[in-house]
């Protein structure tokens, strides 16, 4: 017989059954379908859809924004994105022959233009039904090794939008892509929120990237109309590395070299990728872009052989390890689809540091409310001019100094940096950023900056 008058429950507030009621999730930042206010918003973008290497002879079945779709290149070159059903009696075109020009249909043979024209309907030739029906087709343009859809109304169409990092000197662009099984949002977020570095990727079981991204950084977030960034910002012994990043909206995002240390003086050191996250629907994404190889890799840590379809070359951004060792050593993937299918924004509580968050969210909600009234996204200059990009890292040589608070001293540190990068803006490239390193090198002597510094670090 056991004593039962000793097993006693633990003591303590438990209140799990109080609180085990879920909110609902926010729809009009994470439905994407047709119809669907951030789906519209979506709809007013250009954004890749896929890699080029990912289109061989074959069709290529993709689902973009809740639509299932069928990418192309005919033989004449040409990449065609259509809506996947035949308009006749809807068989996928992913089993459609490709076609000298556009592509036929296996079933009934109707042979397709890449804008959607119906050129033929063979076992009807005299109905003139191709001249009554249209089928379903976006504009594509092939670019930097990725294919960009735009899948909005032709009358809202933006220019493409083209950035100075895509091209940046002595830096190889090379795509990459991985599917992620949950909402857009809650991945295209992530580089607003800087202050997961110190705790996710630099805890004492591992560390994902440098040494000293575990150093708790100043942050601050610069709001902006079609963009935003932010400037993550650490005191690392007699040096003060301002690392910043970027998100042009909806959610096309460029940040420093991965593996930077932050201990050796640089002044606008570019980007280490650029990418973006695109809805495969409401619960499923891919995030998609570059990863630039070249001079900024001083430490040697890009591989060429792991950038692919589902495959990047730093860890932790699929789900394919085994469960347990993800679990032991989570990553980005791990925390980003462990918010669930789709994060529940009214069972968070947000803090300082999550202010990025807010306004990501704020800028995006007042861009999908835009589009529902009528009006018009803020988009990026539509003059044809290549667009500035902020991200990069900055470490200036600036020592604690006697008798000042050097919390605010990184902080202000930070702010000199980001407003210097941002008059390097009404000159072109290369001036440009000759500009800002001149610029950011006279920080370090500058009175704001240079007081007597403290003795022994
Ligand atoms: S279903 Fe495609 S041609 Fe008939
Ligand atoms: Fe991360």
């Amino acid at each position: 017989m056991s004593d039962t008058q000793s097993i006693q429950p633990p003591t303590g507030s438990f209140d799990g059954y109080e609180t085990s009621a879920r909110p609902g999730e926010d729809p009009e930042l994470t439905h994407v379908g047709p119809g669907n206010p951030c789906g519209e918003y979506w709809r007013r973008f250009w954004f890749p859809v896929a890699m080029t290497q990912e289109v061989t002879d074959l069709p290529l079945r993709i689902r973009i924004l809740g639509e299932d779709l069928v990418l192309f290149r005919d033989g004449s070159d040409r990449y065609g994105l259509l809506h996947m059903h035949c308009s006749h009696r809807n068989t996928s075109l992913e089993f459609g022959l490709i076609e000298e020009r556009g592509i036929s249909c296996c079933y009934h043979g109707w042979h397709y233009d890449i804008d959607g024209t119906i050129l033929a309907t063979p076992g009807d030739p005299e109905s003139g039904v191709k001249e009554r029906v249209r089928h379903g087709a976006y504009p594509v343009i092939e670019y930097n090794g990725l294919v960009f859809a735009y899948m909005g109304p032709s009358s809202e169409m933006p220019r493409f939008p083209v950035s100075e990092a895509y091209n940046l000197p002595g830096l190889e662009p090379v795509s990459y892509s991985i599917d992620m099984p949950c909402n857009w949002l809650q991945v295209a977020e992530n580089t607003m929120d800087p202050m997961h570095v110190a705790f996710l990727h630099s805890r004492d079981r591992d560390i994902h990237f440098g040494s000293t991204w575990g150093t708790l950084p100043e942050i601050e977030f610069h709001d902006g109309d079609w963009r935003m960034s932010r400037t993550q910002t650490r005191r690392l012994g007699d040096k003060i590395w301002v690392s910043m990043a970027e998100t042009v909206y909806p959610s096309n995002s460029t940040i420093g070299y991965l593996w930077e240390e932050g201990t050796e003086e640089k002044y606008f050191i570019r980007a280490g990728l650029t990418k973006w996250t695109v809805p495969h629907d409401d619960t499923n994404c891919m995030v998609i872009g570059w990863r630039y190889l070249g001079d900024i890799d001083v430490h040697g840590k890009g591989r060429r052989e792991l950038l692919g379809k589902q495959t990047v070359d730093f860890l932790g951004q699929t789900g394919v390890a085994p469960y347990a060792e993800r679990q032991r050593d989570p990553n980005d993937f791990e925390a980003q689809v462990g918010q669930g299918s789709i994060s529940v924004h009214a069972a968070e509580n947000l803090v300082a540091h999550d202010q990025g968050i807010a306004i990501l969210r704020k800028n995006l909600r007042e861009g999908i409310r835009a589009v529902q009234s009528g009006g018009r996204v803020p988009q990026p200059p539509q003059d044809g001019s290549e667009l500035t990009c902020y991200a990069g890292s900055t470490v200036l040589p600036i020592p604690r100094q006697e008798g000042r608070d050097d919390d605010q001293l990184v902080r202000d540190v930070a702010r000199a940096v980001f407003d210097t990068i941002v008059s390097g803006d009404d000159h072109p490239e290369p001036e440009r950023t000759t500009f800002i390193r001149t610029e950011l090198k006279k920080l370090s002597s500058d009175p704001r900056f240079s007081g007597p510094k403290v003795a022994a670090e």
